[in-house]
């Protein structure tokens, strides 16, 4: 893999799950990582202190992605300190419910769509005019097999993740020309992550069975191509959808 020694990446929602193994990973790597979390201030600095503890760099930031000026004030200390995020990993799972169709409100439906798709916004809005002026720059989404293939109750995350998959296409084909490339990576079910501790066993072992790769995915699975996507080594994928799912699904 070629070098990405000194760009600096915000990874949003990095104190825990895919993001925490995202942020180490881009670290060792040679990235300096902006880890931003939103409650979990012990986490999120004990992910830094396991990143400095390798010899990397990595400052924990806390803001609610959702929030235009939180999402300013955060780059105005990574400008301070570093200059412009050159890479995007958007990662921060906002809450949403798990429920039928026919037991939701608008509230829980429209509520998730509007959170996912304003931290989307919101924080591609602050990142981008770095990016453009440098000629260089990564946006990576997190997004999920759900959008594709239904499950008993996750209607509302899966419209959610659909809605920002097409919103990353859109912005493939109007930044591409300013040399930033966007794509998402969408993991099937992944182990050691909040929703992992939601699924009973029973689910997890029909997963599992269901799976031609025979396991779950683990966070560093999702984090590989993570930065394979963040690299210098993805010079000509924009656009695209990477399934981390171990053929959970194939499409
Ligand atoms: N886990 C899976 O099986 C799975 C499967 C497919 C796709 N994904 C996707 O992968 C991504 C990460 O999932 P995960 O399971 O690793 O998540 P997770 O373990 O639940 O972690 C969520 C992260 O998001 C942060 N966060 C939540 N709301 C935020 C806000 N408003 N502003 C800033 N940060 C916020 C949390 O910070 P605090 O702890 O500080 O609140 C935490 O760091 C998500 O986009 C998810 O949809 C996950």
């Amino acid at each position: 893999m070629t070098s990405t020694t000194g760009r600096v990446v915000l990874v949003t929602g990095s104190s825990s799950g895919i993001g925490a193994a995202t942020a180490r990973l881009l670290a060792a790597r040679g990235m300096r990582v902006v880890i931003n979390y939103l409650h979990s201030a012990k986490a999120a600095e004990e992910v830094v202190a396991d990143i400095e503890a390798t010899g990397g760099q990595a400052m924990a930031i806390q803001a609610d992605v959702c929030e235009p000026a939180a999402v300013e004030a955060l780059l105005e200390r990574v400008r301070a300190a570093w200059g412009g995020v050159d890479v995007l990993v958007h990662n921060a799972l906002t809450p949403y419910a798990i429920k039928p169709f026919q037991d939701m409100t608008w509230k829980e439906l429209g509520g998730k769509v509007d959170d996912e798709m304003r931290a989307a916004f919101v924080v591609t809005k602050a990142v981008l005019p770095a990016m453009t002026e440098n000629h260089w720059g990564r946006l990576i989404y997190l997004g999920t097999g759900l959008s594709r293939q239904p499950r008993a109750g996750m209607i509302a995350l899966g419209t959610a993740k659909a809605a920002l998959t097409q919103f990353a296409r859109y912005l493939a084909q109007e930044l591409g020309p300013q040399g930033v490339t966007v794509n998402v990576v969408e993991p099937g079910p992944v182990a050691e992550t909040t929703m992992s501790t939601v699924l009973d066993d029973e689910v997890k072992q029909r997963q599992v069975a269901a799976t031609p790769l025979g396991r779950l995915a683990r966070p560093a699975d999702v984090a590989n191509v993570v930065a394979f996507y963040a690299s210098e080594d993805n010079a000509f994928m924009t656009g695209t959808t990477a399934a981390v799912n171990g053929g959970l699904a194939m499409y």
